[in-house]
């Protein structure tokens, strides 16, 4: 088999076990296996830059940087649908479109999913171009981006579909995700995702896709368009969709009486509650497009279709108290003390109040008669108050000045809605919080220490910061309730395994605010040691790739301290990393592992001796003559015609110089 039919034969099966594993959710090969095929197509397709392909499933996994995104004018606009908010007028809009049609008709009832919509073009079975909403009329390209969401299929499988259309649907980051996100968000000391659908949206629009390949985004399809449909039903049209390879959700259905459409309103309003991404109602379409288009539309919104929306649920119930709680990155969350409440099934005692402002906007006095509501929201909120229900006037609620739990003064930075406890390097949920984060496994990765080990060894006094987990003995920690031998060894041994961790995860694992894992390595490549870094004014930060005045106010911040001079001048007598090991400095990669390559001809942009020490740097052996485990001839100019010859009769491919260069990149 040629290395193009097998570039090909591996793609359709790629695509096909993606398809499996996504959609269907029946691999039928493991995830080893899997890996296996991709890293085999990888290999492949660097080899031959020729029969690359944009809709590789390789691409899948993201790379290209995009600097901003072009704006790309809608064929078809984007339009909204009108909301409903009551059973009646539900019944207003099947009246209507019944008055309207005066023939029988279907109305097609679906989840209305909460995140971001998008609008897709395949043409000839490829997808083309992925584009936002936008203001309806033009959208952001954001097709790279869109590339990395495993359900949506780069290359339609089936047969039947159009050679050009559109399909809309909504890209989701289910629960699960969303919450992992904020968690590490946390630990990282960045500001959460209020919900799912502000996480999804913000995610499409990163300019790195390789971020938004990790961040798991989903998305459902409900929106066919083009001039060649298959069918006249928008819910037949979709169900083939599902056979080219969308992911069509099964929870649709067709509907003729208004009975059956308020059953399938009342079932979902409870059921949604146990679905793994965020809906927030039900969208009802008249099923039949020709229909649809005798319907039409408003300016807004088309005639044939409306969303119900489910009410978000609200309690009222009595203010008692407001309390504090201080956040491991010092942030300080004011939370209402409640008369218990039933809410969505639980039962309901604190709610947050976010911030300052909002705690002046809502104008509460302690004994105020509020609403509580849980929507797409992580913890229940207070969204207002009951007016008419203050009798007696409690003191009026006003924000803390000092740290609930060490007394500090709070602090807040101009144009940032949060307070933070000042006392950076005392306050006992920070202490706790920075050294989770740095024993964390994208941090340190010292595993044998969770969150209930840090509580038991900060507050037996065993340790203040992260500095002195290198000082401890197995002996220190037998000390502990519940600690056995072999834990403790654990503790130690994983401890000592860290120092091995290189310099860009340790900068991380300081926990300089806004210095996430990326911005790390970005500083550790450019600075190569901590000194360097320790030295850079906002001036020389800010002239890195990707490091704005935010970050570099915060890197300098941070080694202004004496505290953090300190605990670094400790870490550095313990044997940790600071500074960039070789390979990295000298660009040493294994991109050309086991590939025996030979150098011919002539070349313009390097040397020959320029070429080989980047394929021995690369982790490539340069090779004199050609034979059969040749892996490709590097050729330029006037190749030598016995070499040429050999490697045509041999099957050993040339890769051109630019070719070569782009592989390294
Ligand atoms: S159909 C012309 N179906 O709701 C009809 N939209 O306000 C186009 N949405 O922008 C939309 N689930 O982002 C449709 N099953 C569904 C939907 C849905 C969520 C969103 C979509 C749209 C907004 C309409």
């Amino acid at each position: 088999m040629s290395h193009k039919e097998r570039i090909y034969e591996l793609r359709e099966l790629l695509h096909k076990h993606n398809y499996n594993y996504y959609i269907k959710n029946a691999p039928e090969i493991s995830d080893i296996e899997f890996d296996t095929l991709m890293r085999e197509l990888q290999e492949l397709e660097a080899l031959h830059p020729e029969l690359d392909d944009e809709n590789s499933p390789t691409r899948r996994v993201g790379s290209d940087l995009t600097k901003e995104f072009t704006q790309v004018a809608h064929k078809y606009p984007m339009l909204s649908l009108g909301n409903t908010y009551s059973k009646a007028e539900v019944a207003d809009f099947y009246d209507r479109v019944k008055r309207s049609l005066n023939e029988d008709f279907e109305i097609c009832c679906e989840l209305k999913f909460d995140g971001t919509s998008i609008s897709l073009t395949y043409e000839n079975g490829k997808l083309i171009r992925a584009v936002t909403r936008g203001d309806g009329e033009k959208g952001d390209d954001v097709t790279a981006n869109v590339k990395t969401i495993r359900t949506i299929p780069l290359v339609l499988s089936g047969e039947g579909y159009p050679d050009s259309f559109e399909i809309r649907g909504e890209i989701l980051m289910p629960w699960e995700v969303f919450d992992e996100l904020n968690a590490e968000r946390a630990r990282q000391g960045e500001q959460l995702f209020a919900n799912p659908r502000n996480a999804a949206s913000g995610t499409i629009k990163l300019q790195d896709s390789a971020v938004v390949a990790k961040r798991r985004l989903d998305a459902f399809l409900y929106y066919m368009l083009g001039e060649e449909l298959p069918a006249d039903g928008h819910y037949e049209n979709l169900q083939r969709a599902a056979k080219w390879g969308f992911k069509i959700s099964d929870t649709t259905k067709k509907c003729t009486t208004l009975e059956e459409i308020y059953e399938f309103i009342d079932y979902f309003d409870s059921a949604r509650k146990e679905l793994p991404y965020a809906t927030d109602g039900v969208v009802l379409k008249v099923n039949s497009i020709r229909q649809q288009r005798n319907l039409g539309y408003t300016s807004k919104s088309p005639r044939w279709a409306i969303a119900y929306k489910f009410q978000a649920e609200r309690a009222l119930t009595r203010l008692n108290e407001v309390t504090y709680q201080v956040g491991r990155t010092g942030v300080v969350t004011p939370v209402a003390n409640l008369d218990p409440v039933q809410l969505s099934g639980t039962v309901v005692k604190r709610a947050s109040l976010h911030n300052a402002d909002i705690i002046e906007k809502l104008d509460l006095y302690i004994g105020d008669m509020v609403y509580v509501e849980k929507g797409g929201e992580i913890i229940p909120k207070i969204t207002g108050v009951d007016v008419d229900a203050r009798f007696l006037l409690g003191e009026k609620v006003k924000f803390a000045t000092k740290c609930p739990v060490c007394g500090a003064p709070l602090m807040r930075s101009q144009g940032e809605a949060a307070h933070y406890c000042s006392n950076e390097v005392d306050c006992p949920p920070q202490i706790k919080g920075r050294i989770e984060h740095f024993v964390s496994r994208d941090a340190m990765n010292i595993d044998s220490i969770g969150p209930e080990t840090v509580e038991l060894l900060f507050s037996s006094g065993l340790i203040k910061n992260i500095a002195d987990l290198y000082t401890l003995e197995a002996n220190d920690l037998l000390l502990l309730p519940r600690m056995g031998i072999k834990s403790a060894e654990n503790i130690i041994n994983s401890v000592r395994e860290s120092l091995s961790v290189p310099f860009e995860r340790v900068l991380f694992a300081l926990g300089i605010r806004f210095v996430g894992a990326t911005v790390a390595k970005r500083l550790a490549r450019t600075f190569v040691t901590i000194d360097n870094l320790m030295n850079a004014d906002v001036e020389t930060l800010v002239a890195t790739d990707e490091i704005g005045e935010r970050i570099a106010g915060s890197v300098v911040d941070f080694f202004n301290k004496d505290s953090n001079r300190e605990l670094i001048a400790r870490l550095k007598t313990a044997g940790l990393k600071f500074t960039l090991d070789k390979e990295v400095v000298e660009n040493k990669t294994e991109k050309l592992k086991g590939k025996s390559i030979v150098i011919s001809g002539v070349f313009e942009k390097h040397s020959r001796d320029e070429y080989k020490e980047m394929i021995e740097r690369n982790g490539g052996k340069n090779v004199g003559s050609v034979s059969k485990s040749t892996s490709f001839i590097l050729a330029g100019a006037n190749m030598g015609p016995s070499k040429l010859e050999k490697a045509q009769k041999l099957g050993v491919a040339l890769v051109g110089e630019d070719e070569f260069l782009l592989m390294l990149e």
